[in-house]
């Protein structure tokens, strides 16, 4: 066995928990804080609610908003001056993975100067971060917990991954109440984020035990449990996908993730595809590629998703990928290449650069960017 390292936050998990942010900057050394979230938690109540926990520690704070989906290089530099010359010392963000991922480059940029480009990779950050405490608002993007981030390159349409264990916030609390507020397509794209990322770190070529446990758990509660949170929203029904995308994160974070991500950064970084579109269309032609490579895995997949197994590995895992995708095409979401994207002559551009992006390493099966035009011709 190949030694491993396996990488967190300190968590805080729980209805309420969100009142406890004020308390971690504090005990993190913070006086001021650099708060990022977005317009959509602005308007959902849930910024004032974080303003007046700060209010309440005595701490100050400088509020910035200024964050699209697919995050951009310019609006982390922005970010970042600001926090400089306010003289912030700790970075706290709520948010879906795009807030939480400009916060990441707010703080590394910050501490590190010069521009994102520069730690674009894995390992390439030299000096500490400042303290980061991190809300999730939605059950996918794991940002709270993984040692990545990932920000568009607004020039070159490419979207960057950088990765470094000082991308681990300190502190991730993860409060199903805030999950409360998301619309029903939000809660789908979240989650189908989240198994896309269980699914490809269970197969990467660096998953090991403490990351494969945290894989197939992920898998299990949101086979299980998004039925009922579309259905009924139910506190109880969140909290488990809660659960699934922490565990997900835990997982891709220390094992990586494979091509369906890699895919889905260029389709954002070029097209300005939505993340969460793209797996319900991706992900099941991507495991069909990969079946030769990881049969076994993909049955042990496949028996969660049909609840039993087949003679073979290779019939148990397809039989798991057709339900996987007749669950997609249930939902009433795009699951054709044809419905998240309009030029289909872009996509020889989108698979060269799916090519260059660091998840691609870690695909169980080698791939081309013919491989992968293929997949998404077959997909279109
Ligand atoms: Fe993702």
């Amino acid at each position: 066995m190949l030694t491993s390292k396996f990488s967190i936050p300190e968590i805080i998990f729980g209805h309420g928990s969100l009142a406890y942010i004020g308390k971690c900057a504090r005990r993190l050394g913070g006086e001021k804080v650099f708060f990022v979230s977005d317009p959509g938690l602005e308007r959902a109540g849930w910024v004032e609610r974080v303003f007046a926990i700060l209010g309440e520690e005595g701490l100050e704070w400088v509020f910035y908003n200024n964050v699209t989906a697919n995050p951009r290089d310019y609006q982390v530099s922005e970010g970042a001056s600001r926090y400089l010359s306010e003289g912030c010392d700790v970075v706290i963000a709520l948010g879906g993975g795009s807030p939480m991922d400009a916060a990441k480059g707010i703080a590394l940029l910050a501490s590190n100067g010069g521009t994102v480009q520069d730690y674009e990779g894995a390992n390439r950050i030299q000096r500490p971060l400042p303290p980061m405490v991190f809300v999730p608002s939605t059950a996918g993007s794991g940002a709270d917990i993984s040692q990545f981030a990932i920000i568009t390159d607004h020039q070159r349409h490419v979207k960057m991954s950088i990765i470094s264990r000082t991308l681990v916030p300190n502190i991730s609390i993860i409060d199903p109440t805030v999950l409360t507020t998301k619309p029903r397509d939000l809660i789908i794209a979240a989650a189908i984020d989240a198994l896309a990322h269980a699914v490809e770190s269970y197969v990467s070529r660096l998953a090991f035990a403490l990351t494969e446990n945290q894989s197939l758990k992920a898998i299990d509660l949101i086979i299980k449990h998004l039925p009922a949170a579309l259905k009924t929203g139910s506190l109880e029904s969140l909290e488990q996908l809660g659960i699934a995308a922490t565990s997900a994160a835990m997982a891709f974070s220390n094992a990586s993730l494979g091509m369906e991500h890699a895919l889905a950064h260029s389709l954002g970084g070029m097209l300005d595809v939505v993340h969460g579109m793209v797996h319900p269309v991706l992900l099941p032609p991507v495991m069909r590629y990969n079946l030769q490579a990881c049969p076994a895995k993909l049955a042990d997949i496949g028996e969660i998703m049909i609840g039993k197994r087949h003679r073979s590995a290779e019939a148990t895992a397809l039989a798991g990928i057709d339900k996987l995708a007749g669950y997609c095409h249930s939902l009433k979401i795009p699951t054709r290449l044809r419905d998240i994207v309009t030029d289909r002559a872009t996509l020889p551009q989108v698979c060269r650069m799916a090519a260059n992006d660091a998840c691609l390493l870690t695909n169980p099966r080698d791939a081309s960017w013919e491989d992968m035009l293929q997949i998404c011709e077959d997909a279109w």
